[in-house]
């Protein structure tokens, strides 16, 4: 369970990591910060590339800075949008290898929370870790 002000903290460094992105082609500036169980916070932004394939979510970005930082156990994360654009599918899927039951926040540009829900509810049916025995 996350407190208001953590919830607070999360949605306020999504915003400020809103303003990293790098999103000339689309315009749409994406901003994800991702608390782990050690209580540690990485922010994230959309990096996108000018072989559009090749670029990346916010959600993803900030998610891997915290495995690569020994993280294994997403317990919330936050994403900012202009319009409350919501976690796509292939970040779902990283989401769920690190924290399935994590609290997902969606938030505007005004820090307000739109949406309150869990990687479970927006991905039932993941294919998790287990499965593979
Ligand atoms: N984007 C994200 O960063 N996160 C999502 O979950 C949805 C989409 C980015 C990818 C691209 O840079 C831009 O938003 C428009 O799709």
């Amino acid at each position: 369970m996350l407190t208001e002000e953590q919830k607070e903290e999360l949605v306020q460094t999504a915003l400020q990591a809103q303003k990293w992105s790098y999103s000339p082609y689309s315009k749409y500036a994406v901003g994800a910060a991702v608390r782990t169980a050690s209580g540690r916070i990485y922010d994230g932004a959309n990096i996108e590339n000018a072989a559009y394939p090749t670029s990346i979510c916010a959600e993803r970005v900030a998610a891997f800075k915290a495995v690569f930082e020994g993280e294994r156990e997403i317990q919330a994360v936050a994403v900012v949008t202009r319009n409350g654009g919501t976690p796509c599918g292939s970040c779902r899927q990283v989401l769920a290898e690190f924290g399935l039951q994590a609290v997902v926040l969606i938030a505007d540009e005004s820090g307000t929370i739109l949406q309150e829900t869990s990687v479970a509810e927006l991905l039932p049916g993941a294919f998790t870790p287990e499965k593979l025995g």
